[in-house]
């Protein structure tokens, strides 16, 4: 058993982080495992998880295993988490309830649970303690041995749990099997340094390890020659990247290069402010590939509380550069995350923060009210705000939020704009896909035009979505 350790999330040294290629070492033997048996995956979270889940995938059907999308029907029950607020805590653990209740009914069910809860400390002793009918637990370090400990599960009746708690390394060549087939996930770095005070990645997914750029760019030729239109970098702080590797060769570089390989759409996600240079911003403007969309979370208006929370940018300082990205790269689309409720956030903090949205009036926002995370600085913050405060704050700023994403959408009546046409819609004979602003489009279209980026004349503009119709 190896159980995941708070303080041991907590270090950070200067060892160098080690590039291993995934291998399966008795695929042979393993192969047989899952045959005739089906598989029941749950994603919590963030895109990374989602990407996680797709590699996971990859592994299991290699052992044979079918997916299915009822759980009860599934004799692998893998729940991948997600530590960032409570609220998925209360639906994984709700969850872990009716799976209790499937295994009382029906023998041969192994159920896991894996990602970023799986890294908490005192998850795992709950699990222990109240729910230790599960069979195996894994952490976000530990899916390359998933064939290993799938074997160890099935074949032994206590709860098998690998969970490493270290800084990580970088995990190359890991099956996956992609849930799209024209936009795909690219990790370009894991883990995060930023040790924002509130936030538990740091701790779930540790140091920040930057992926080797060869590789990346490897993957993203594969991607072209496979038909793909769209990859999205991938990191917890992209604008980060290649700070490890000390090679001079930042973000900047590395879309610069990705854009030379003909993929028709480049995004990334997350950028933090803090790292964002001038060097990029000419990079996005003129790469015509490079999409105008840019998720840049500000969490607060309020420079008090942006300080409390370790973010090391001011109001001003985000703004300025709000402006600059605005008057730099022409039509882009900003969206942003922002927590409502963080430890001594008064009413002039918060009226600040709604102050911000109105100047900034951004696509769209993420908004969450503050949730304490065990080993987060955060957490030991005693001037915390009552949850029906934190409720108001959150259904203000949603409204205010709203009402932007309205008038930014406002904008696109009467454009015709280019779309990537992705799955059927749920009206019957629609197809719906994003702008390179990432804005939902649905449009009447064939599915043979699935795959396709296409010209939509925009006829009618939702709040979320906007409607349109096919020009030639
Ligand atoms: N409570 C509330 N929201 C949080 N986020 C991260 N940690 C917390 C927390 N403890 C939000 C931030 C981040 C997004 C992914 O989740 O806004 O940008
Ligand atoms: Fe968390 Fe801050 Fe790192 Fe984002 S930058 S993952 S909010 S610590």
């Amino acid at each position: 058993m190896l159980k995941p350790s708070l303080s041991e999330a907590k270090k950070r040294t200067n060892k160098e982080v080690l590039t291993k290629s995934f291998e399966y070492t008795n695929l042979d033997n393993l192969k047989e495992l899952g045959k005739n048996k089906k598989y029941f995956i749950r994603t919590y979270g963030c895109q990374m998880n989602e990407h996680d889940t797709e590699n996971i995938k990859a592994i299991l059907e290699d052992m044979s295993y079918t997916e299915t999308d009822d759980y009860e029907e599934a004799n692998l029950i893998i729940l991948n988490t997600c530590a960032i607020r409570e609220n998925v805590h209360n639906k994984v653990f709700g969850m872990l309830g009716r799976i209790k209740n499937l295994k009382e009914r029906k023998d041969d069910v192994i159920a896991a649970v894996c990602g970023c809860m799986a890294q908490e400390e005192v998850v795992v002793n709950e699990i222990l303690e109240k729910y230790n009918y599960l069979d195996l637990v894994f952490g976000t370090h530990n899916i390359g041995n998933l064939p290993k400990l799938l074997e160890k599960a099935v074949s032994k009746k206590e709860i098998e749990i690998e969970v490493i708690s270290g800084e990580g390394s970088v995990l190359e060549n890991l099956p996956v099997k992609r849930d799209s087939k024209y936009k795909a996930w690219v990790n370009i770095m894991f883990g995060c340094d930023k040790f924002c005070t509130y936030c538990i990645v740091p701790y779930t997914r540790g140091k920040q390890r930057s992926r080797n750029k060869d590789n990346i760019i490897e993957e993203v030729n594969e991607l072209v020659e496979k038909g793909y239109s769209e990859v999205t970098l991938l990191g917890q702080n992209v604008n980060a990247y290649g700070k490890d590797l000390n090679e001079n060769y930042g973000l900047a570089e590395l879309l610069k290069d990705v854009a030379k390989t003909n993929i028709k759409r480049i995004r990334f996600v997350t950028s933090h402010p803090w790292d964002f240079t001038d060097e990029m911003i000419e990079i996005i403007k003129s790469h015509e590939n490079i999409m105008p969309y840019i998720h840049l979370p500000i969490q607060s208006g309020s420079t008090k509380i942006l300080q409390k929370m370790g973010r090391k940018y001011s109001k001003e300082e985000y703004l300025t550069l709000f402006d600059k990205l605005k008057n730099n790269i022409k039509n882009v689309s900003i969206t942003t995350d922002i927590i409502v409720g963080f430890p001594g956030e008064s009413e002039e903090d918060f009226n600040e923060t709604i102050e911000v949205v109105e100047k900034c009036k951004f696509d769209s926002a993420f908004t969450f009210a503050f949730s304490a995370r065990v080993g987060t600085p955060a957490y030991k913050m005693k001037d915390t705000i009552d949850d029906d405060v934190k409720k108001q704050r959150l259904n203000k700023l949603n409204q205010v939020v709203n009402k932007y994403a309205k008038v930014a959408n406002d904008k696109y009546l009467g454009k015709t704009v280019e779309v990537l046409l992705e799955k059927e819609s749920l009206k019957e004979g629609f197809l719906s896909g994003y702008t390179d602003t990432m804005k939902l489009v649905n449009v009447e279209a064939d599915k043979s035009m699935l795959g396709k980026i296409v010209s939509v004349y925009i006829t009618d503009v939702k709040t979320w979505s906007l409607n349109g119709e096919l020009r030639s």
